[in-house]
């Protein structure tokens, strides 16, 4: 390549970094260039909607719009990109919008908030304001496109692409259908009836009318401001640090020559780089000296093409990428083949990620970390079997290398530079014969936990054939082949060339397949160590198979060098059935229905009205903990944390240049606290567990001490690289396991209030058993929070050693009291402060009290501010999680399966502190009470372990409870050789047994709803016949098999008592206190509505509008106290009762006023009335403390779901086609947050179930330490048809105005999909059966949870393709015979 000098090479001595967010100009002369946008944005500015949810690109909660000028096109580029790992000084010259940006409540909200807002897509709202952005980023490029315009009121957009934008975003609280339904609004080829329940308008109202009501969308909707200065900022910028680093952006290759040779002759640390995507991967935590810009230099920009094929520049972002050779495959000048393989490079791309990583993240990029880090691409392995070239600069050298011989090079040296790719034209490739009559076939694949939602693959692969397919004989000859595959535990992307070798020349057949399936099987080998190593090698064969089979079972179904594996049969398929045909479509889209119904008894109680401030989450203008700004001096703080799991910390040291930081303050630990305090994290309920381990460290990731530094990104390097010193001299071995723990006998004590009961007599129920199991084995794992807003605290000392403490947390009251007893200060010198919280799900509650007062402590001890925000990893590390148990089982039961006896064991391990795990046996117990099982037994231990104290996570207890019943009666069926339908039914409660079961919670006959919910549901999903459509869609299809499962809930719901506090304002505004914390699960918003219930019952005029005059507020543990605990799903409704009770008190002190005053002028008017009562002094703030009675504290739910799922037997992978959920909610208090809590329940325990691994090493290290590994279910991974019914059952005096809670029961049913797939997967196991000639099933299998990919291909058979060659082999020598 020639290199033009078209720049001059002197290089500008200083200049600043000018770029606008939200049209507001910045300029900064000093950057130290490892800052992240992010980071600024956060700190500098006042624009907080972007949030940081993990830093490394996986969530998508930071994302910003970026739009840039191209004065080469005079055009605007828009796109979106993660700030936590964009630098800063690589949007010179760009104009950043953030969410605030595109609308705010000061200058009018956009419709897009709008609309989440008035679709329930909002929760807890940490990660909406990204979720905004991800979707406007979508809409302002879909309006620049030329597509015909749309109808009034709707964008460009497409429905599939309203999707797509958030593809990558994840949300713990919503289950993504509202989100997808509040964009899919936005579309123009969107039927409006099909969009899912909102506060707009009813089902069944005419579409003129829906369509007014939402709110309107139009042209000014999707402009972007771009400030007209940002147009005349040169591009080539050199900016330095205080530190002495600097980031230089050449724009030349002469330029960047002499910068790196530079940098040869003085050594200086340097970092190429383009969009520092690679650092979500790699997190490097030290800097560089120098970091040099690639994008500015037109050759690693450019895209070109000629007849000899296209070169892609090695800066040029995978999205341009996917574009280009989009438009490419559309030209008119290609061949069919070369459109159809650039078309497929292009879809294989576009689930490299997600769209907000793919805007950036360069091309060149990817592949130097495929070559330099062993990085698992997906580009090096479709581009390397596409035969592509690379570019390469090394010094004034400049070569073209086959990008095998690329990665095969030793890592690329820091001066060499990748300057493009080349994609070579396919008319150019070789092969045995001549290229008469032959045909390309391509296809790329990859195995992945979720297909579209940012989640590297298992293995990837990419096949190119050139065949020859015989019109005389049908017979097809290979003539040349590429066979490519990565990610599967390899340096990096391979060519199987002696399986290539083998297959050119041969004419295609079962048994030429089988031989290069075997080649095969010793060239796709793992590295040692890769994780489900055998799982990837069975994928290799896999994809052959699929690639290939269809030449020998059908050549004619080839479609344009698609190949698939065909359906065998003919049968026509229709209905649900047809949903799974399409063998490479994307999950999306999805839909739903919800049936609501909602009442006015209690009006504006059971209205479903939007949620309270969902509207400024949207915006971003919600403030969260980490948003308050930092008061003067504060420090930010960061745990040093255990890295053994039992061992005595002889040291602890910083490193020598952190030692010397002037940046960094203090490390805080147990020594430090003060004279009179304790050392105590965390005191609530039961237990207690120490803030700071003394001499010995108890288990990974028991907090050491706290490094306090002038920034959180300081305070973090400090304690990631601090220097811990153990020794296990004369230490008892740790206890790891729970066995181990039994056996040493270290058992926490349940207090016996909390222990739960036997039922009946079980020697007399086993002796009635026509069958027993006895001592069946199962696990349960771990499962994370993956709350959005990891733990976070602020605190400041205030006089007179007081403090306030903003914390995010469940359970404030404990909080304060720990603070104040680890201080050594009365509790009134003490303020916990919690507004709102970005998700909770059990697990801001003890650990939450931990960083509270870690940061309070150091306060108190600095006389300084102090905050927290902990980074993703730590919190993984630090979390406990869900209780991960043993189970042992030995049922009885009739020969209908009829349980007559159940006896069961189960060993928790609950970590190192009680925290609150008493209360878990009796949780399990009530959960799998919910089968009658005529008689249960059970023991169980809760195992002290060196571990992290295990917490509750959602459901605790009642979910493994409720799934352990499942196993076992799936077990039951198995073993009788029944249908497990019926053996649920048959063994659902009478109102007779489940009084038994459920001394306390029982309720009237008329209350046990449960079997008209399972009847209504199985007529409503037409459960019979989808039983014998799934039947039929098994017989019919060899490598899909489905499955459907029915599952019931029983939830066994206690009130806690809660405090409130209503007080009216002169002008009839109103402010409520409550002892619950907003989590996202709408509690201020039924609280609100039950102040206004309350209110209005004073009947004057205007109290109807009361709604909006009322604010809930902050939780004040000095203003409202005994607030407890926010957990168990009830404490919506008993916050609810205690306003309520607050409000008859106002109501009652009004009353007599209000008589005079109607007596006197015929009618009042709220305000009025208000006026005259502040005149005639009235107290009009009330408080009341709801204490539920023994009658009404316990109460039962009800519900069902049935799933059916596709399992692929192939990859092992797992499709959600339908899930059909009834709930009774009682008299819901809002409908709409119900449903909501419902499928947003329903999502995370299918992350549970088959998803979300949270294992550790053998010494308890947690493996899953971000988004990277830790994979929670996104838009594509929940059911493509999600339907919600929520019924409204009768009245009952006992519970909150006759509500229940939704919060939890429904996590359980998710356990529907996880049912269904093993039903799946026991008709794999019998069609891979019938294979060896064997008849019949061996259904007696446990799936474990997750049902990861690799747990079902496991099951299925890691060498299912060999088994079916080898029988198809058989089968064609009988027939040939
Ligand atoms: C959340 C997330 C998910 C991802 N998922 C996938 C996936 O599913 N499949 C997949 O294939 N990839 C995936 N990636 C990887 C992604 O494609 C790469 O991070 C990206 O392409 C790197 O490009 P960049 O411009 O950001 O490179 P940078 O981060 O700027 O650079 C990466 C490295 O390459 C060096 N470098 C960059 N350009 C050059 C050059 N021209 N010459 C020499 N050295 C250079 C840099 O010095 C650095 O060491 C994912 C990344 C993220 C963050
Ligand atoms: S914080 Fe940036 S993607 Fe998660
Ligand atoms: S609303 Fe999405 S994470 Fe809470």
């Amino acid at each position: 390549m020639e290199v033009k000098n078209n720049i001059n090479s002197e290089i500008p001595t200083q200049t600043s970094l000018v770029f606008a967010v939200n049209g507001e100009r910045f300029e900064l002369f000093k950057v130290d260039p490892s800052t992240t946008l992010l980071e600024f944005l956060r700190s500098q500015t006042t624009f907080k909607s972007v949030k940081l949810g993990c830093g490394e690109g996986g969530c998508g909660a930071c994302v910003v719009l970026i739009s840039k000028y191209d004065p080469i096109l005079d055009r605007i580029e828009d796109f979106t990109a993660s700030s936590c790992l964009t630098l800063l000084c690589s949007i010179h010259g760009c104009s950043i919008t953030t969410s605030e940006g595109i609308g705010n409540s000061k200058d009018g909200l956009h419709p897009i908030h709008k609309r989440v807002a008035g679709f329930h897509a909002s929760q807890c709202g940490f990660c909406t304001p990204g979720m905004c952005v991800s979707l406007f980023g979508t809409l302002v490029n879909a309006e620049k496109t030329n597509r015909l315009d749309p109808p009034s009121g709707f964008s460009k957009l497409t429905a599939a692409e309203a999707e797509e934008a958030i593809a990558g975003n994840l949300c713990r609280c919503t289950g993504y259908r509202p989100i997808a339904d509040a964009y899919k609004s936005f579309a123009a080829n969107v039927d409006i009836e099909d969009l899912g329940f909102n506060s707009f308008w009813r089902k069944g109202e005419n579409k003129d009318l829906m369509l007014s009501s939402l709110p309107q969308y139009g042209k000014n909707h999707n402009n972007v401001r771009f400030p007209l200065f940002l147009k005349e900022i040169k591009n080539d910028v050199i900016l330095s640090s205080d530190e002495g680093s600097c980031w230089h952006s050449p724009t030349s290759l002469k330029e960047l020559q002499s910068l790196l040779k530079l940098n040869r002759a003085n050594g200086t640390r340097i970092k190429l780089v383009v969009s520092n995507t690679g650092m979500g991967y790699y997190k490097e935590s030290d800097g560089y000296d120098k970091y040099i810009d690639l994008k500015g230099i037109s050759e690693l920009s450019k895209i070109g093409k000629d007849q000899t094929g296209i070169e892609i520049g090695a800066a040029v972002p995978i999205s341009k990428a996917i574009e280009v050779l989009k438009e490419e495959s559309r030209s008119d000048f290609l061949t069919e083949d070369s459109a159809m393989i650039l078309g497929k490079l292009a879809d294989h791309m576009s689930k490299v990620a997600s769209r907000f990583i793919r805007n950036t993240a360069s091309v060149g990029g990817n592949l130097v970390m495929a070559q330099k880090n062993n990085f698992p691409s997906d580009m090096a392995t479709i581009l390397l079997a596409v035969d592509s070239m690379v570019q390469i600069m090394t010094g004034a050298k400049f070569e073209w290398l086959a990008l095998e011989e690329f990665f095969e090079r030793p890592s690329l040296s820091l001066e060499s530079v990748l300057l493009s790719i080349k994609i070579p034209s396919f008319e150019l490739m070789g092969g045995k014969s001549d290229n008469q009559g032959c045909k390309f076939l391509f296809e790329t694949y990859r195995a992945s936990p979720r297909p579209l939602g940012n989640a590297l693959p298992y293995l990837n692969a990419a096949f190119l054939a050139k065949v020859f397919m015989s019109k005389d004989t049908g017979e097809t000859t290979i003539d040349a082949c590429r066979l490519s595959f990565g990610a599967y535990g390899t340096k990096h992307a391979i060519r199987a060339k002696k399986v290539e070798d083998f297959l050119v020349g041969k004419v295609l057949s079962v048994h030429i397949l089988h031989g290069a399936v075997n080649l095969l099987a010793s060239i796709i080998v793992p590295d040692g160590g890769t994780l489900d190593a055998a799982y990837r090698s069975s994928l290799a064969a896999g994809f052959l198979l699929k690639f290939f089979n269809f030449l020998i079972d059908g050549p004619s179904k080839l479609i344009n060098g698609c190949t698939s594996l065909p359906v065998n049969g003919s049968i026509q398929l229709n209905g649900n059935q047809n949903q799974a045909q399409h063998d490479k479509t994307p999950m999306l889209l999805s839909s739903g229905k919800q049936v609501i119904e909602d009442s006015n008894k209690y009006h504006p109680v059971g209205e479903p009205i939007t949620k309270s401030g969902a509207a400024i989450q949207a915006s971003g203008e919600a403030v969260f903990v980490d948003d308050i700004p930092s008061p003067p001096n504060c420090l930010h703080g960061a745990y040093i944390y255990s890295t053994k799991p039992l061992a005595r910390i002889t040291s602890i040291e910083l490193r020598p240049e952190l030692q010397r930081h002037k940046g960094v303050v203090d490390i805080i630990s147990s020594k430090d606290i003060p004279d009179g305090g304790q050392n105590l994290g965390a005191r609530a309920l039961f237990s207690s567990e120490p803030l700071f381990a003394e001499e010995i460290a108890r288990y990974i990731g028991d907090r050491l001490a706290f490094v306090v530094a002038d920034t959180q990104k300081l305070a973090d390097t400090a304690a990631n690289s601090a220097i811990v010193d153990y020794d296990v001299d004369n230490l008892e071995p740790p206890i790891l396991t729970v066995e181990d723990a039994v056996k040493r006998s270290s058992l926490h004590e349940v207090p016996p209030f909390l222990r739960p009961k036997h039922v009946g007599d079980i020697s007399k129920g086993m002796a009635e058993a026509d069958h027993k199991i006895l001592s069946a084995k199962m696990n349960l794992p771990s499962q994370y929070y993956f709350y959005m807003e990891t733990h976070t605290a602020l605190a400041i000392p205030d006089e007179d050693n007081c403090i306030a403490v903003y914390s995010s947390i469940q359970c404030p009251q404990y909080a304060h009291a720990t603070i104040a007893a680890c201080l050594g200060v009365p509790e009134n010198n003490v303020r916990v402060i919690t507004r709102r919280v970005g998700g909770g799900f059990g697990g801001k509650s003890m650990k939450s009290i931990c960083a509270a007062t870690s940061c309070a402590l150091a306060a108190h001890k600095l006389r300084r501010p102090v905050r927290i925000y902990l980074n993703r990893k730590t919190d993984m590390i630090m979390a406990g999680g869900r209780h991960p148990m043993k189970i042992t089982y030995s049922v009885g039961f009739k020969n209908n399966g009829k349980i007559t006896a159940l006896d069961i064991e189960v060993l928790m391990n609950a970590g190192l502190y009680l925290d609150v795990s008493a209360i878990m046996p009796a949780r399990l117990v009530s959960g799998l009470k919910k089968y009658d099982w005529g008689a249960l037994s059970f023991d169980i231990k809760l195992c002290k372990t060196n571990h992290p104290n295990r917490c509750a996570m959602r459901a605790p207890g009642e979910l493994q409870g409720s799934f352990i019943a499942e196993a076992i009666l799936e077990n039951v069926a198995a073993t009788l050789s029944i249908d497990v339908d019926s053996v649920r039914s048959i063994n659902l409660h009478t109102h007779t047994s489940l009084e038994l079961f459920y001394l306390e919670s029982f309720g009237e006959p008329y209350e046990y709803t449960l079997p008209s919910l399972w009847n209504k549901l199985s007529v409503s999903v037409n459960y019979d016949q989808r039983v014998e459509m799934v039947k039929e869609f098994n017989r019919v299809n060899t490598w899909k098999k489905r499955g459907l499962s029915r599952l019931p809930v029983v939830f066994e719901m206690g009130l806690r008592p809660t405090p409130g506090k209503v007080s009216i304002f002169s002008d009839g505004s109103v402010v409520v206190e409550v002892g619950g914390i907003e989590l996202g699960q709408g509690l201020w918003t039924k609280v609100k509505q039950m102040a206004a219930f309350g209110l209005g019952e004073i009947q004057c005029e205007g109290t109807e509008g009361l709604l909006d005059k009322i604010r809930v507020v902050q939780s004040d543990t000095v203003s409202l106290i005994q607030g407890g605990l926010t957990a168990g799903s009830t404490t919506s409704g008993s916050s609810c009762e205690a306003v309520r009770l607050s409000c008859n008190i106002l109501v009652e002190r009004l009353k007599p006023l209000k008589e005079k005053l109607q007596k006197e002028m015929g009618s009042i008017k709220w305000e009025t009335l208000l006026h005259q009562a502040y005149i005639q002094s009235v107290n009009l703030s009330a408080s009341s403390f709801f204490v539920p009675t023994t009658y009404s504290k316990n109460y039962l739910n009800y519900g069902a779901a049935v799933s059916e799922v596709e399992i692929d037997l192939l990859t092992g992978e797992t499709r959600f086609l339908q899930t059909d959920i009834i709930y009774d909610c009682g008299q819901s208090l809002n409908p709409a947050v119900d449903l909501g809590q419902i499928e947003g329940a329903f999502v995370q325990g299918l992350g549970f179930f088959m998803l979300e691994e949270y294992e550790t090493n053998v010494d308890g290290m947690v493996l899953a330490d971000g988004t990277w590994n830790y994979k929670i279910p996104t838009i594509d991974t929940i059911p493509k048809q999600f339907n919600v019914q929520i019924l409204n059952t009768g009245h009952h005096k006992r519970r909150v105005l006759s509500s229940k809670a939704s919060g939890e029961p429904p996590l359980l049913l998710a356990a529907s999909v996880h049912c269904a797939t093993r039903a799946a997967v026991k008709e794999a196991r019998r069609q891979v059966l019938s294979w060896s000639n064997k008849d019949g099933t061996d259904s007696r299998f446990e799936l474990k949870v997750p049902a990861t990919m690799p747990v079902v291909k496991e099951l299925i058979g890691l060498d299912i393709v060999e088994t079916y060659l080898k029988w198809k082999m058989e089968k064609n020598s009988r027939i040939s015979y």
